[in-house]
């Protein structure tokens, strides 16, 4: 087992990946679990290939676990779903200093980190990811969301865990699709920051979503100590460090808006190909050479994820997808900051793009 600590003062936590953790996790959490009953909040999926390993521990140690399981899938990072946690939390009587464990991918780790922010003006919550995704990048850093309405992510709260469990077992039940989507997040980390680790995802991508167990390990102890730095170094992302992390977010997003938010694009999808665009805008606007470019579009190609935006069949034009970047919640007094690259491992926060340039490119983009 690997050890990361996430360095915020008063609420450090440690990220422990290894495995056999979830089969451990009453003496992982110690006393942490303070009370016989320990909540527990996952999803169907998750429950059934999960949820006794996790009671089994939990009841060898004295413990009484509760599960509440949900419906797997965005839909469950909702209003109604929030205060059917909540209910249930406050019926289960949990107090400011208990913890709730979130049982499962990035769905789960947003929503009941949410819940336990708000609960009581603040409880304790323990992340156990269960996707490559919510083990590299959702379940560190303390971002917890629901979606609204008027968009995704976009009621939410700074709150971070006392503990993350990230149990390399659980990749093991993960859709091959799912994982790929994770990856994605992976390789964001070498691309914004580090080209060594950029040079290792291009050769052992496509291992690390086989399957191949010492690939994932090296791939989550890397994206998460990358994550733990940036996340120390500006929390609640106001002096730019944690900007970067939304490499690939502003044009994956829209992507996502345009296909509903829903199987057609994953949320790493529509990273790995928003993360294309941006190093191929970074291109036009001279910053990066194309050589660069090609090198990260083939590296996300290699590893099965998306490249081409024509290969989706959307039924719009460049300006539509420019439209939906306008609802971003990054917006800031009429801008909105774009990651681009200046090289691999050398993303920058550009606040002067002009969004008709960028649905200019992204016309050419759909043309393929
Ligand atoms: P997810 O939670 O929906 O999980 C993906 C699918 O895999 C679901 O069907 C789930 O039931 C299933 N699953 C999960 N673990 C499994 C396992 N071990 N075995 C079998 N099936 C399993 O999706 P995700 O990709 O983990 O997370 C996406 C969400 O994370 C989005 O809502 C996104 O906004 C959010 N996110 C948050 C942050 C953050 O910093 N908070 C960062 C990135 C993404
Ligand atoms: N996933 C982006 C962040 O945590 O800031």
């Amino acid at each position: 087992m690997s050890v990361t600590r996430v360095e915020l003062a008063g609420r450090s936590y440690e990220v422990r990946v290894g495995g056999g953790l979830l089969a451990d996790v009453a003496a992982q959490c110690g006393p942490l679990l303070r009370k016989k009953v320990v909540p527990i909040i996952t999803d169907a999926n998750v429950a059934a290939a999960w949820q006794d390993t996790v009671a089994q521990s939990l009841r060898a140690a004295g413990h009484e676990p509760r599960f509440l399981v949900l419906g797997a899938g965005e839909a469950t990072k909702s209003w109604s779903v929030l205060e059917l946690v909540i209910d249930w939390l406050l019926a289960e009587e949990v107090e400011r200093g208990d913890h709730v464990l979130a049982l499962g991918g990035g769905v789960i780790g947003d929503l009941t980190g949410f819940a336990a922010a708000v609960l009581k003006r603040g409880c304790g919550f323990i992340q156990l990811p269960t996707t490559l995704l919510a083990q590299v990048d959702s379940s560190v850093g303390g971002k917890t969301a629901i979606n609204s309405r008027a968009g995704k992510n976009l009621v939410g709260a700074f709150h971070q865990p006392s503990l993350v469990l990230a149990d390399l077992d659980t990749l093991t039940t993960l859709p091959q699709r799912e994982l790929g989507a994770g990856y994605a997040e992976v390789i964001k980390y070498g691309i914004l920051g580090d080209p060594a680790f950029f040079d290792w995802c291009e050769a052992h991508g496509p291992q690390v979503i086989a399957g191949d167990r010492a690939a994932q390990e090296y791939a989550v102890d890397m994206s998460v100590a990358a994550k733990a730095r940036i996340v120390a170094e500006d929390e609640r992302e106001t002096t730019g460090a944690r900007a970067l992390l939304n490499l690939g977010h502003t044009f994956g997003h829209a992507l996502e808006a345009q296909t509903g938010f829903c199987d057609r694009l994953l949320h790493g999808e529509g990273v790995a190909l928003g993360m294309v665009l941006a190093a191929r805008y970074s291109a036009r606007k001279g910053y990066v050479s194309q050589g660069d470019a090609a090198r990260i579009g083939a590296a996300i190609g290699g590893a099965g994820l998306p490249v081409e935006v024509s290969t989706l069949g959307l039924n719009c034009d460049g300006r539509a997808l420019a439209d939906h970047m306008l609802h971003d919640k990054k917006m800031d007094a009429g801008t909105l900051p774009f990651v681009l690259l200046k090289g691999i491992g050398q993303a920058f926060l550009d606040k002067q793009v002009a969004l008709d340039d960028v649905a200019a490119f992204l016309d050419e983009q759909l043309q393929g």
